[in-house]
């Protein structure tokens, strides 16, 4: 086995540099005209081929969160994906062309101070975009580094109102099985769902993404919003959400409720506690040929470890 041991912080900033900071000036004069569009019926202007959020990015990037390995190439990141909407291989990206993300509506609802429907543009308009340099790290044993732009789920959580009675938040992915093949398989328990509780939606790095290197996010990723927490494996990261409900009970994940034994609710990434089918010691950091040593929460241990203070007793990790 090849494995290299890395110490963080070691590569040279410009493996971590994404390709929107090399556009240049012709590119940023498109993207200015996109803002312009912007102005247009969402639906129309996507008709048109322009999506209406374009002229948002790229966003300024939040600093705050380093990188300890070079980002992953996106034509690597947007041809390996888990959408099992879509196929349950990793070459879903074409097929999940067929999903319409504008109009694209999000419903806000359980407790919170007043139940409402938010259209995406609005929602963008509403929220400061940045981006972030994030590790994903899937329980199949392998990581992706990307760029995403998004906001932070804190904002969305002050955004909804919730009520004190509020524990939870429940994340619901779009149902469709006329595009959607994979939900007409019933033997899996559609629509996908996921949640964390609020204070972990509180969190720093909690992220809702609606974009990727530097531009609206593929379809492919969970477009036009899915969430990304990144010290948890990537199975509870719910793509293409359409509805987002402040709840009481603990919401049963798409994963734990297929297979308990195998997926838990608070999923989070320990390289000592192995999955029933993959060990989690190791990583293979798509688009190398390197395994690396995983690291306990993903390696943002210093942002979350509190979370789960007092805890210790419950099954934390996968
Ligand atoms: N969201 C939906 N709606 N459907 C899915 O099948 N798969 C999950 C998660 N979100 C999934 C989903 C899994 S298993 C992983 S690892 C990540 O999406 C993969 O995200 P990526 O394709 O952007 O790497």
């Amino acid at each position: 086995m090849n494995i290299i041991h890395r110490k963080g912080w070691e590569i040279p900033e410009r493996l971590a540099t994404p390709e929107h900071l090399f556009l240049n000036r012709r590119a940023l004069m498109t993207g200015a005209a996109a803002i312009g569009a912007g102005a247009m019926l969402p639906a129309v202007a996507f008709a048109q081929g322009k999506d209406p959020s374009a002229g948002l990015y790229p966003a300024p990037r939040n600093e705050l969160y380093k990188l300890d390995r070079a980002l992953t190439e996106e034509s690597v990141t947007s041809r390996y994906n888990n959408f099992y909407e879509f196929g349950s291989t990793k070459a879903i990206a074409d097929a999940a062309q067929k999903l319409a993300v504008r109009p694209w509506t999000i419903k806000i609802d359980g407790l919170v101070e007043k139940p409402r429907d938010v259209d995406i543009d609005s929602l963008l308009k509403a929220m400061k975009l940045e981006e972030r340099l994030y590790r994903l790290r899937c329980v199949e044993g392998w990581s992706m580094t990307i760029p995403w732009t998004g906001f932070p789920m804190k904002n969305l959580v002050d955004f909804a109102r919730p009520l004190s009675g509020a524990k939870y938040v429940r994340m619901e992915t779009f149902m469709d099985p006329k595009i959607a093949p994979g939900q007409r398989q019933a033997w899996y328990p559609w629509p996908f769902v996921d949640g964390c509780t609020i204070e972990e939606a509180a969190n720093d790095l909690s992220f809702m993404v609606t974009g990727a290197y530097g531009k609206p996010a593929a379809n492919q990723f969970g477009a036009p919003l899915r969430i990304h927490q990144p010290w948890k494996y990537g199975f509870k990261a719910v793509k293409s959400i359409v509805r987002i409900s402040f709840v009481t009970e603990r919401p049963k994940g798409f994963w734990e409720a297929l297979q308990p034994a195998e997926y838990g609710f608070w999923a989070n990434v320990n390289p000592e506690v192995s999955h029933p089918r993959w060990s989690q010691a190791t990583e293979e950091v798509l688009g190398t040929r390197e395994r690396v040593p995983t690291l306990l929460f993903n390696g943002y241990g210093e942002f979350v470890a509190d979370l789960y203070k007092g805890k210790e007793k419950e099954r934390l990790w996968a």
